[in-house]
């Protein structure tokens, strides 16, 4: 452990624009190599140590974000813009576009641009898949996807593996459980992909209208990860290091009927997790909305509130990296 932070291996402070990530977008988990994924956890567990010691520190002071919100948000949004401030840094928070040029009628691009001659980096979330792509496109500073539509939802599945390096020590030879909506879920997407990396088992459990995207089966497919798919959770329970939940995403449905026939479909209590091992841990991006009774919070097993706060320090480290900090 580090004990005086001006040693810190990660965070020089001064502007470091050869640093691998200085100006970079973030708008896949695709980017990520094993090797980069331990750099930003590195990066992030000298953030937790730092907030632990200090709260908030100046490595972006003078920096500015622009959060800029096309669909609802609570922790994605306030976890950037807590990152920022812990760093020294300010926030342009626009989470109602309503209330912007947006209602206007104004394109993406044009309030990209617009966005970026006050701030240095930008985090998007918008209900299109690839927008953030097509931002980045037109923005010269850093665009950070915070989500596409049902695409990806990256800086959520860093801080998903972060949570399970953080609370089991490492992620080969585990066999991690999906759980819900794997069809519309984002983070579940990105999720995937980003396990692919390692040497893990991935069990799918959803209602069959619900399956995760045969293009990302496929994808892990090649990487030669054993995925096996399921519509119960008896049979992939108890072997499962990690279950992940998440909710079914009402928002993507075009027909209500559709909705009410799969909503309810798999819900966690502490009966359930009877059945699974005393070293697994439950996560879940957030919200709930049923998926997970109040009474399972009490188990140690339940890690969805420590996922938030990881989110915290996964966010700090790649802001930091981006604006060539770390
Ligand atoms: C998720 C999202 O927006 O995709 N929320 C989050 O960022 N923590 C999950 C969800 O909305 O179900």
């Amino acid at each position: 452990m580090t004990t005086n932070p001006t040693l810190s291996p990660h965070l020089p402070f001064g502007d470091r624009q050869t640093a691998p990530w200085y100006g970079k977008d973030i708008l896949s988990v695709k980017q990520f190599s094993r090797a980069d994924l331990t750099y930003i956890f590195e990066v992030a567990h000298e953030m937790r140590e730092m907030v632990a010691r200090v709260g908030t520190f100046d490595l972006l002071k003078g920096k500015i974000l622009t959060n800029l919100f096309y669909e609802p948000s609570t922790r994605t949004s306030s976890s950037f813009t807590a990152a920022m401030e812990r760093l020294g840094g300010s926030v342009i928070p626009i989470n109602e576009v309503h209330f912007s040029s947006v209602s206007k009628g104004e394109s993406l691009p044009d309030t990209v641009r617009t966005l970026e001659c006050y701030a240095d980096v930008i985090v998007l979330r918008h209900p299109e898949v690839g927008a953030s792509a097509m931002a980045a496109e037109y923005a010269r500073k850093p665009v950070i996807n915070a989500g596409d539509g049902i695409g990806e939802h990256p800086t959520q599945a860093l801080l998903d593996l972060f949570t399970i390096v953080e609370e089991l020590g490492e992620v080969d030879g585990l066999t991690v459980t999906l759980l819900g909506d794997l069809k519309y879920g984002r983070t579940v997407h990105s999720l995937a992909r980003l396990l692919s990396l390692y040497d893990v088992r991935l069990q799918y459990v959803s209602p069959e209208i619900l399956r995760m995207p045969e293009e990302i089966v496929a994808e892990l497919e090649e990487r030669g990860v054993p995925q096996a798919a399921h519509t119960e959770l008896d049979t992939p329970l108890p072997g499962s290091d990690v279950l992940y939940v998440t909710r079914v995403q009402k928002e993507r449905f075009t027909d209500l009927d559709e909705y009410e026939s799969v909503r309810g479909a798999f819900i966690i209590s502490p009966e359930t997790l009877s059945g699974a091992k005393e070293r697994m841990i439950v996560m879940h991006p957030l919200p709930r909305v049923g998926e997970i009774t109040m009474e399972v919070d009490a188990d140690p097993r339940a890690a969805y509130f420590r996922q938030m706060e990881y989110g915290l320090y996964v966010r700090m480290a790649l802001l930091a990296m981006v604006l060539g900090k770390a």
